[in-house]
């Protein structure tokens, strides 16, 4: 890492693709006066099918460019890093690098909400299948609530429809249908389904329309952002630390056009500034 180290910084945001923008505007609704960097490792997207030891790899590369970057505090804004690299990150690279950096993922702020949620108390999980081999949405489910029964059902396609621009095509409805099929077929009980991806809310228009009525879709940006707002309302330090002039920069591994033109897509406004970094 950098041997010039920032006390303050933007709070950094990142996901293997577009699906953390999902995330991220969510958070600067509720949090509009930090500055943000988003980080997008659009040219090697999808995550959810690599291994684990590259899914943590590509993670910490994205991680330690925005700590190069001058940030405090980085959420992964994206379920399969969450998964497969957040825990190794707290627990051995954050003291390597010693300091007071934080990084936080997207599923522990989830499932907590999920308790609330369910009536049936029967739940279904639609992730990458990164996130549903991890098991991290069970092993979290378990600790907070042991009477919810969990139903996973892994989406293969559904981040490639989002990061190749498919997500409008009618190619779409077939992969979305499908899953939803799949998982109501499984266990019909479910009344809740988690997207637990953060590109899915990118497809939410074809989700809904495959979804039973009756069944509660939750995407996690809201979540997320307002379990943000209580982590820095309770950790004044690093409050502090983040600075407070209300910009939002880009990063993408991608070409800069090709970034710029889908992320204003989805976050419906032009964006301030992008830059393309290698990792
Ligand atoms: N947005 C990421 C997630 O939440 C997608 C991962 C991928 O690239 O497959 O899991």
């Amino acid at each position: 890492m950098n041997s010039e180290v920032a006390t303050k910084g933007s709070i950094g945001v990142f996901d293997s693709g577009y699906g953390g923008l999902t995330i991220l505007r969510q958070i600067r609704q509720h949090l509009p006066q930090y500055d943000y960097i988003y980080l997008g490792d659009n040219a090697r997207a999808p995550y959810g099918p690599r291994s684990f030891e590259v899914i943590y790899n590509y993670t910490l590369q994205a991680v330690e460019a925005l700590f190069n970057r001058g940030c405090q505090l980085v959420i992964l804004a994206c379920n399969t890093a969450s998964a497969k690299a957040l825990r190794s990150i707290q627990e051995c690279d954050l003291p390597r690098w010693g300091g007071d950096r934080r990084v936080l993922g997207v599923i522990r702020p989830t499932v907590e909400a999920v308790g609330a949620l369910t009536r049936s108390r029967h739940v279904g999980l639609l992730a990458t299948p990164g996130t549903v081999g991890s098991g991290s949405y069970e092993l979290e489910l378990r600790k907070l609530y042991g009477d919810i029964v969990l139903t996973s059902v892994a989406c293969p396609m559904w981040v490639a429809l989002v990061e190749y621009g498919e997500f409008d095509s009618p190619g779409a409805d077939y992969f979305i249908q499908k899953r939803i099929e799949t998982i109501m077929r499984t266990d019909p009980e479910v009344d809740t389904l988690i997207l637990g991806c953060t590109h899915f809310p990118l497809l939410m228009e074809k989700i809904a329309k495959y979804t039973p009525t009756g069944v509660r879709l939750v995407p996690q940006g809201e979540y997320v952002a307002q379990s943000l707002v209580s982590y820095l309302d309770n950790h004044e330090a690093m409050r502090a630390r983040c600075t407070t002039t209300g910009t939002c920069t880009y990063l993408t591994t991608e070409s800069v056009e090709t970034f710029a033109h889908t992320a204003q897509i989805f976050l419906r406004e032009a964006l301030q500034s992008v830059e393309k970094i290698e990792l």
